[in-house]
């Protein structure tokens, strides 16, 4: 701290603002007077995409491990194993001398035609947090840094660049910016990269209360907040709002507009000296650690197969697999040649080798028991000879497997989907060689939901393969062969169609403008509420082998501040070795402002032997009974029962328990003048000021409208959404005073009673 103080106080307006601008696309300014080094910075979630030339944004990057894709890693569900990822992905940084790898992107799946959504975690803030806590934990426990993305509400690619997220505050709080918060307390990533939108009405790279009031003060953010790559419009605006360092540069413009803005005492020189700070601290611990100048691509490659191997989920399976050893196999699929095994974009790695779905199932089966036909191309084009030809393969075989990839001109950073269709060849493929051969498996390797329902009775197996990185291939082909038990389950909902999905009438917006108008009820939130009937829900996914939960221990009451936690048992019930997540939601009785029927707060992959059974403990603590009250201006908890769920999935809850939570916040009276009767009387403090008054106000308001209900009104039910001042304007003649004074009257006494 002393250094950088030091260094501060030598530095000119010059060189501080330098060093808030990239000096290339990937590189911060070195300051060699000075022995301030430049840092590298390189993209990205899954794996390291390295340019040799840091001022080329889209040259081919070194060989790197290209891991599984966030969708892919979040199926796992396995906390500990993408800890793993990360510190191999940080070894890898370390040998190509990156300082900061450009991830994870931690964006809620809003609609499932997010182009990105490959690049995300999950529909739920809960999951994507934890996720992005074991991947920055895995990279900086190496010494590389990482950038927790994109800050915040890039939940599509349509307009990314301009369009205007309108989002309420208490979604924007428990949703949107949750697992920015779970991951930036619990994780501590060296930087957060801003978002190119705009939250409500202000672009994020320059959004003072996203930046400096929630992330920097409220949250405790250290680390530096980056631009993504061309988000900065004003750059001595984005500075006063807490954007530290604007990429790429060079910016020689901008440089001198923060030095002209300074010297004009448009800016407090203290704000630039702060981003300078940020900025340094990054830079020298970025230089502490050093690591090899190589890593075992073996292993990597080996981890990116173990993570694939769990993230893969089983959707159906009518006993057909795992496939009979000797069987004849019609391997259909341009992606069993050609694997789809990660997204378009930023992410986009140059593997250091990549599995084929093909030769992987060769090697189980024999050349001979393989049969192989196209099926499809890359192309979005109807072709029925390649139809035709595959049929032919699958007539004489005792299994077809068909691997289905969206080409990428359909999913890809940069533009969303236009549908959740499969094209119409793979359509067709599917319909032909399921007619033909009954015994026909289905191998998606898509990044987020597709639409299933129209074939889904005609096949007898569905495998979600995501875009699983380099080794998927290896991955897929120990599951269909019953190598490995798959563990995977959804961190997204699959919907039965378009129509169905939460964000449907507001998405993509118009006029560059987006309103979250389903607000919380995203994924299954949504799914819950309308009580509507899902594909595939969040949380499934099928094994080889069935669990049982038993034995559900919770506390009968418990208060918020000292948590709880929930004990099960989970029973290996079939004869092979499995592993299970377990999930917990919470289920609120009752709570003044609505709430989602459950939400996820906590999950544990269990590894079991057939016949085993261990006990799961989850900690619940203040955050998992707690939501953001707008009118607090914060995270509230209220007396009360709830319902602790143990489910296999959010649609599969085995086992329910009731406990009574008492609270220990004395929430601050927030009554005023526009406060609605209902208001003041649940209020305990503004009951107490009006009991006294209100038989008598409820006789007269009868009275006034000429006894029982004359026009056809109940009048309790009238006036209980009524400010109080309405209800006593119309009896002002009763008053003893103008109903406004006698209304601030009444204010004085309740918050003079304090919390
Ligand atoms: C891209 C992406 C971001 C990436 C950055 C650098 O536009 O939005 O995720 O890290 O630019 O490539």
């Amino acid at each position: 701290m002393e250094k950088i103080n030091t260094l501060i106080a030598k530095m000119t307006i010059e060189e501080k603002a330098a060093l808030c601008i990239g000096a290339s696309a990937w590189t911060t300014a070195s300051i060699d007077r000075l022995g301030i080094p430049s840092i590298f910075v390189a993209d990205g979630p899954h794996g390291v995409r390295r340019v040799k030339d840091e001022n080329d944004i889209a040259e081919e990057s070194l060989p790197a491990t290209c891991f599984p894709t966030a969708a892919c890693a979040a199926a796992t569900w396995n906390t500990d194993l993408v800890f793993r990822m990360g510190q191999a992905m940080a070894e890898e940084a370390h040998a190509q001398e990156v300082d900061i790898l450009l991830g994870p992107g931690v964006n809620i799946k809003r609609t499932p035609l997010g182009g990105r959504n490959f690049e995300y975690y999950s529909e739920d803030p809960f999951l994507s947090g934890k996720m992005a806590v074991s991947l920055i934990k895995g990279i900086q426990s190496r010494g590389v840094g990482t950038s927790l993305k994109h800050y915040a509400a890039n939940n599509q690619e349509f307009q990314r660049h301009v369009i205007n997220a309108k989002i309420d505050e208490r979604t924007l709080r428990e949703i949107y910016l949750r697992a920015f918060e779970i991951a930036v307390k619990e994780a501590k990533p060296w930087t957060v990269m801003c978002a190119y939108n705009k939250v409500n009405g202000e672009y994020c790279s320059e959004h003072h209360r996203l930046l400096q009031e929630i992330l920097k003060q409220e949250w405790g953010f250290e680390g530096l907040v980056v631009s993504d790559w061309g988000a900065v419009h004003d750059r001595v605006k984005s500075l006063k709002g807490g954007l530290d360092l604007e990429m790429p540069g060079p910016q020689e413009r901008r440089l001198k507009a923060v030095v002209n803005a300074v010297n004009a005492g448009e800016v407090a020189p203290g704000i630039l000296d702060e981003s300078v700070r940020r900025i340094l601290e990054i830079v020298f611990k970025s230089k502490e650690a050093a690591g090899a100048d190589s890593f075992d691509e073996n292993s990597h490659h080996q981890l990116a197969r173990e993570i694939a191997a769990e993230g893969i989920v089983l959707l159906k399976n009518e006993n057909i697999l795992p496939l009979k050893a000797g069987a004849k196999i019609a391997v259909i699929g341009n992606s069993a040649k050609e694997p789809n095994y990660q997204g378009g974009g930023s992410s986009h790695i140059n593997p250091t080798r990549v599995d084929i779905p093909l030769d992987d199932i060769i090697k189980h089966s024999g050349k001979n028991k393989v049969t192989f036909a196209q099926g499809y191309t890359n192309q979005d084009i109807f072709d029925q000879a390649l139809i035709d030809e595959a049929v032919g393969a699958a007539a004489f075989a005792d299994a077809a497997l068909l691997f289905l990839a969206l080409p990428p001109s359909k999913e890809s950073e940069g533009y969303d989907r236009e549908d959740l269709n499969l094209t119409l060849q793979q359509t067709g493929l599917i319909e032909a060689v399921s007619a033909i051969q009954p015994e026909t498996v289905v191998i998606l390797n898509s990044g987020s939901a597709v639409t299933v329902a129209p074939w889904i009775d005609k096949v007898k197996a569905l495998l979600q393969g995501w875009m699983m990185g380099q080794a998927g291939a290896g991955a897929i082909a120990d599951i269909l062969f019953g190598e490995i038990n798959p563990s995977g389950k959804m961190a997204e909902t699959f919907p039965v169609k378009l129509e169905d999905t939460p964000s449907y009438i507001n998405y993509p917006g118009e006029g560059k403008e987006v309103c979250y108008g389903e607000g919380l009820y995203v994924g299954y939130r949504y799914y819950d509420a309308k009580k509507i009937h899902t594909q595939f829900p969040f949380g499934f996914g099928l094994s080889y082998t069935t669990f049982e939960y038993s034995n559900l221990q919770v506390p009968e009451t418990f208060t918020d501040i000292n948590g709880l936690t929930v004990l099960v048992d989970v029973t290996n019930t079939g004869a092979i070795p499995g592993k299970e997540i377990v999930q917990v939601y919470v289920h609120d009785h009752e709570a003044s402002l609505k709430r989602p029927v459950k939400e996820l707060k906590g999950f544990a992959k269990v590894s079991l032997e057939a016949g085993e059974t261990k006990t799961v403990s989850i900690e619940l603590n203040f955050r998992s009974f707690a939501y953001y009250h707008p009118d607090y201006k914060s995270w509230v908890t209220e007396d009360g029962d709830f319902d602790i769920l143990v489910g296999a999935s959010s649609e599969d809850i085995r086992l329910k328990a009731a406990t009574n939570m008492t609270s220990s916040l004395k929430l601050p009276c927030i009554l005023d003048r526009e406060s609605t009767l209902r208001e003041w009387i649940t209020d305990p403090r503004g009951y107490a000021v009006l009991q006294p008054m209100l038989l008598e106000m409820q006789a007269r308001i009868q009275e006034m409208l000429g006894g029982e209900t004359s026009i056809g009104m109940d009048s309790l039910g009238m006036i209980i959404d009524m400010p109080l001042e309405s209800i006593l304007m119309f009896q002002q003649e009763l008053l003893p005073m103008p109903a406004d004074q006698l209304v601030d009257d009444f204010l004085q006494k309740a918050h003079a009673m304090g919390a």
